[in-house]
């Protein structure tokens, strides 16, 4: 009986759902299709957009990419095909015969058998033109085209490897991945570029904050990472950060990304230095193997020579240095340059300092450690150092973009951080970072790097705002 039923309900499937009498064509991307071993005729589908279009007396040749690889198919179909809407940056669908392609160019090609407009282009009107290499300045007033350029795509697709590359090394490494907060009451960095948060018409309420206390896009990540750090040994975050920087700099955004780690138990900044120099450099080796070919165009395109990028070849070789910032100000004052900021204990380093220390270590990447308290924010641990009066803080500089990673130790000392809170009228505001010292507190530190500048030192690119999808800085947010 049970067989019957069985029987029946197959029976009745079929007839609602005949099966097709030919296979359809398996969809394959681009870089499966250019990477398919199998070229002896198989119907294969691929979707994406043109980027070249070749008419030769008996075929014409198409360049079809859909953004998984630099390399684009080369479609050939028959020239008696009305081409006229086959245009530069047209959408098609085509199914065809992958076969071994005659020509050295490529390993293979697709005989087209059907091509689909899917959404035509006016090449003419379109601002990115059929083989022309745009200046990355010129693709800058287009973010909702330039991701179809060949550096840009190659840029993004490195971005994504570098993600991947960077939570792939914390998970290796036994970090808990924690997603902090965007919206803060706080203000870590203490420096004051806030973005405050508040609804916007008709929910808001006059006098009445949303949350009940000013609210805030965070600066970072790192107080919440502490919080975290008071029940897992090895915490790191990975997101979007804001910054009301009034710059309009090559190496500042208004909204960038940050990855920040924090780690217990630690004592030393030699300890942290190691993490930092394991990260840089393992995920600048994953990034370089991974996708070798948009790294080379990138080289090719955006940096071709730069030093910088020889430095991050050879970066597995390479130990950073390390300087104490006291150092750091002594090289700068013995300096034959004539920089625009006086270089003085007790200020800021500038970027024009920042590039001639690099610079002086030999273009390679340089730690610098223990700056004043005077210049850091409220965490930072207190070196007890006497009259210079030091911070366990490092920074590590590296070639053609200057700081790229900021951090140090925390003042887990509860009574160190109080006086420090009080002093700055902070103590209200902060107490629950003070209670993290006085229920189980631990020495710890950790790191926070600008992922925008660190794509910036790995391709040798010159401009922050290109590499980042859209990028968001004073008196600019397009789209
Ligand atoms: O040095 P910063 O301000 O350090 C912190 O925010 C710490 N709380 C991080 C931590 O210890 N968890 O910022 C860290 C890094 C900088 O070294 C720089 O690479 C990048 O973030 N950065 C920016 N990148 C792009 N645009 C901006 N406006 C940036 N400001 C900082
Ligand atoms: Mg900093």
């Amino acid at each position: 009986m049970l067989e019957v039923r069985c029987l029946l309900r197959s029976v009745r499937f079929c007839s609602s759902a005949p099966f097709p009498r030919h296979k359809p064509s398996a969809k394959l991307s681009v870089r499966d299709a250019l990477g398919a071993q199998n070229t002896s005729g198989e119907r294969i589908k691929v979707q994406g957009w043109i980027r070249s279009v070749r008419s030769q007396k008996e075929v014409l040749f198409l360049h079809v990419n859909d953004g998984s690889s630099l390399e684009s198919l080369q479609i050939v179909a028959d020239s008696s095909l009305d081409s006229r809407e086959l245009t530069f940056g047209s959408s098609v669908e085509i199914q065809g015969q992958l076969v071994k392609s005659p020509s050295k160019r490529q390993n293979v090609e697709l005989k087209a058998e059907k091509i689909k407009i899917i959404g035509n282009c006016d090449a003419k009107a379109f601002p990115i033109k059929y083989k022309e290499r745009h200046p990355l300045e010129y693709l800058r007033q287009y973010p909702h085209f330039r991701c179809r350029t060949n550096v840009l795509g190659s840029i993004l697709r490195i971005r994504s490897e570098a993600t991947a590359a960077i939570h792939s090394f914390f998970k290796d490494s036994g970090f808990v991945h924690i997603h902090t907060p965007i919206i803060t009451s706080n203000d870590s960095e203490g420096a004051g570029e806030l973005f405050q948060l508040e609804p916007s018409g008709k929910l808001k309420v006059p006098e009445e904050n949303f949350f009940n206390v000013p609210a805030f896009l965070t600066v970072s990540g790192q107080l919440h990472l502490e919080v975290m750090s008071g029940a897992f040994t090895q915490v790191f975050t990975f997101g979007p950060t804001f910054r009301a920087e009034n710059s309009q700099s090559r190496r500042h955004l208004a909204e960038f990304y940050m990855v920040e780690a924090e780690i217990s138990f630690v004592n030393s900044l030699q300890d942290l230095m190691q993490v930092i120099e394991e990260l840089f450099k393992a995920t600048a080796m994953m990034v370089l193997s991974n996708c070798p070919e948009d790294v080379e165009l990138c080289h090719k395109f955006i940096a071709p020579g730069q030093k910088v990028i020889s430095f991050v070849d050879k970066a597995q070789y390479i130990c950073c240095l390390i300087i104490s910032y006291t150092e750091a100000v002594e090289i700068l004052k013995q300096a034959s340059q004539n920089f625009t900021f006086t270089p003085e204990w007790g200020v800021n380093l500038q970027t024009e300092h920042e590039k001639y220390l690099v610079k002086h270590c030999g273009n390679i990447p340089v730690f610098i450690i223990n700056y004043p308290l005077a210049i850091k924010p409220f965490y930072m641990r207190d070196n007890e150092d006497g009259p210079q009066h030091t911070v366990a803080a490092v920074d590590l500089l590296v070639p053609g973009v200057g700081e790229l990673f900021g951090g140090g130790l925390r003042e887990e000392r509860y009574h160190f951080l109080e006086e420090r809170l009080a002093r700055s009228g902070l103590t209200e505001v902060y107490q629950w970072y003070l209670d993290l010292r006085r229920f189980g507190s631990v020495p710890h530190g950790g790191f926070g790097m600008g992922f925008e500048r660190y794509l910036q030192c790995i391709l040798g690119v010159d401009n922050i705002k290109d590499v980042i999808p859209f990028p968001r800085f004073p008196h600019s947010c397009l789209l």
